[in-house]
């Protein structure tokens, strides 16, 4: 079905859809246990990478929520900017509210940490817990772990499922890596 062959600009497939879903069903059974007694919570999905993986992740979450969207952007291609732009001026209220962040990749860190600091002095929340369907393995140049973590990988630069290169491949229903000639020099 999803072979590399249906997606030339793909050097390797690392997660197929199959096993995305199948570990997104453990994630929420562990997320709806996590949250069933700690009070009102409010999911924030960092735009627009998370976007896949959480609408099919909070499809499987069962517990009363809302959601927010926090939009920010630090890659310039296939590098990190280190510098966390917010592209809103408003953060959403989650004043004594749980709060779980959800992105799609835990690469240097600065992100999360970058969006957990701002919430946690401008928003009051009751608790924040974070949460990334793929964790990269790499020192982080900020120290941060995710709370509930899909998948580890290396440290490669993928694409597909919500993550994108230059804007594109984000709707490849699977997560895989670019071939080096479709990567700009
Ligand atoms: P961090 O701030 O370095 O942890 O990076 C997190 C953000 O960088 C994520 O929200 C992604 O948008 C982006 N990012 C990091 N690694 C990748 C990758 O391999 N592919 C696509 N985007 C990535
Ligand atoms: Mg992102």
């Amino acid at each position: 079905m999803s072979s590399a062959f249906s997606y030339p600009y793909l050097e390797k497939i690392l997660i197929h859809e199959t096993t995305i879903l199948r570990r997104l069903d453990e994630l929420a059974w562990e997320i709806t246990r996590d949250f069933a007694d700690r009070g009102d919570l409010t999911v924030i999905a960092v735009m627009h990478g998370s976007l896949f993986f959480v609408a099919d992740l909070l499809r499987r979450v069962q517990l009363p929520l809302r959601i927010e969207t926090l939009n920010v952007a630090s890659y310039d291609g296939a590098a990190s900017t280190g510098l966390i732009r917010f592209r809103q001026t408003e953060l959403p209220d989650v004043r004594g509210r749980q709060v779980l962040v959800l992105d799609d990749i835990l690469d240097s860190g600065q992100t999360l940490h970058a969006i957990c600091s701002r919430l946690q002095a401008e928003c009051a929340p009751a608790a924040i817990r974070t949460g990334v369907l793929l964790n990269k393995v790499r020192p982080r140049v900020v120290e941060v772990a995710a709370d509930y973590v899909g998948f580890d990988i290396g440290d490669e630069f993928v694409v597909g499922y919500g993550l994108d290169y230059n804007g594109e491949y984000r709707n490849l229903p699977l997560i895989g890596s670019l071939r080096a000639e479709y990567i700009a020099a």
